[in-house]
């Protein structure tokens, strides 16, 4: 019977001018967040009197549960909550708990900054969080303080992934952004501390995204060059991806020391199998990390639309999409120089 409901779903799932589907949904639940990565949320430009979102113009959670069942129907099979830093959204595992009520979902993520992991990984993981993802782009301490801004958390965090391990939410993802001569040369301390534990480190080559974090090419370290310092010192060999258009490449340790995987949206981009959408703080819908314009949908929730409204909305956004930012990103840098796109803490990467 639940299968002939999928079936039908099926025929109706939206599908993009470059024939994606719709799989992936990320939910921003919240823009602030407890650090100040340069690469993110520079802190001259993120200062005391930033105005980020009142509580009243963020997505309820009724309302995000509501946009997800929709979106369910329309082929989405995985959520994963984002921010700016989800964790400082108040009582966030009772929306983990609503979502993972909804038929169809299948798979509920979280990316985090970790400091707050440790105090809600228990709860997160009771109320149906499958899996969770830590930023962690050094452990040395003085580069990690210089990459989240100023903040002295390390151990904090790598309490979090311990917390995260013990609650059953294994194995933790860390994602490491890698920039040119900030800490590209304490990677491989990255995969040494983490090896042969229930982890999976990646490491994401940094991007262009929003306007405001000074990037420029040289500052990309392409992950071929990560690759080869790895491999000579730990032997490792490609593995396949574990779903089509997965976004990390996945490497094997040949000594059986588990997997790490490199995120390489510069240099090898993934969009020909983009399936993911973006839904912000406050309700605005993208097709892209990199786009520069959202649907409302925050307005007709609040306004009365009724479902079918909705899903002629959110279906319209999809079956005109056509972005596929990294794969022109030399072309798009030079035609466009000054186009505004939205900014990562606000869609949460
Ligand atoms: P799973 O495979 O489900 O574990 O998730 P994921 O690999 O999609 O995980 P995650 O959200 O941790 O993505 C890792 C990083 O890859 C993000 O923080 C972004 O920096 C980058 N990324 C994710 N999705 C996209 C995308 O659609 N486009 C680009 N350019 N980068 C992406
Ligand atoms: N380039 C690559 N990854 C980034 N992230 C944030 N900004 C960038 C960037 N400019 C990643 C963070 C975190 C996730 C939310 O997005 O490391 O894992
Ligand atoms: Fe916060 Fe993550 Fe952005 Fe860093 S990358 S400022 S932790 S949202
Ligand atoms: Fe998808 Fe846009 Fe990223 Fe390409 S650049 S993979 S289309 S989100």
């Amino acid at each position: 019977m639940a299968r002939d409901i999928h079936d039908i779903r099926g025929i109706n799932n939206p599908i993009d001018r470059l024939g994606r589907p719709l799989h992936d949904l990320r939910i921003s639940v919240m823009d602030r967040c407890n650090f100040r990565c340069p690469y993110c949320m520079p802190k001259d430009a993120f200062h005391e009197n930033y105005r980020f979102l009142q509580t009243s113009e963020r997505l309820s959670f009724d309302e995000i549960v509501r946009l997800a069942r929709l979106f369910s129907t329309l082929g989405v099979r995985k959520l994963r909550l984002t921010g700016g830093e989800p964790l400082l959204r108040a009582n966030l595992a009772d929306l983990v708990g609503d979502l993972s009520g909804i038929a169809g979902i299948e798979d509920i993520a979280l990316t985090t900054n970790g400091v707050l992991l440790g105090q809600h990984a228990v709860d997160l993981y009771a109320n149906g969080l499958k899996r969770v993802t830590v930023s962690l782009d050094s452990l040395d301490k003085e580069i990690f303080k210089r990459m989240s801004g100023g903040f002295a958390a390390l151990d904090q965090v790598l309490e979090g992934v311990e917390a995260a391990i013990a609650a059953g939410l294994e194995p933790v993802k860390i994602n490491a952004v890698i920039e040119r001569g900030v800490n590209d040369h304490t990677a491989l301390d990255l995969v040494e501390r983490f090896r042969g534990r229930p982890v999976i480190v990646r490491f994401v080559e940094f991007m262009d995204v929003g306007n405001r974090n000074a990037w420029r090419p040289e500052m990309v370290v392409p992950s071929r060059e990560l690759v080869a310092r790895i491999h000579a010192r730990w032997p490792m060999r490609p593995i396949s991806e574990n779903y089509r258009g997965e976004v990390a490449k996945r490497w094997r340790f040949d000594d059986g020391a588990g997997e790490i995987g490199f995120i390489s949206s510069v240099s090898q981009p993934f969009c020909g199998a983009c399936s993911r959408a973006r839904l912000s703080s406050e309700g605005r819908f993208y097709t892209c990390l990199f786009a520069t314009d959202g649907l409302d949908l925050r307005a007709p929730l609040r306004g009365g639309a009724d479902d079918a409204e909705l899903l002629r909305l959110i279906r319209g956004a999809w079956t005109n999409r056509r972005d596929r930012y990294s794969e022109l990103r030399d072309e798009r840098r030079r035609d466009e120089p000054g186009h505004q796109k939205i900014e990562m803490y606000y869609i949460g990467g």
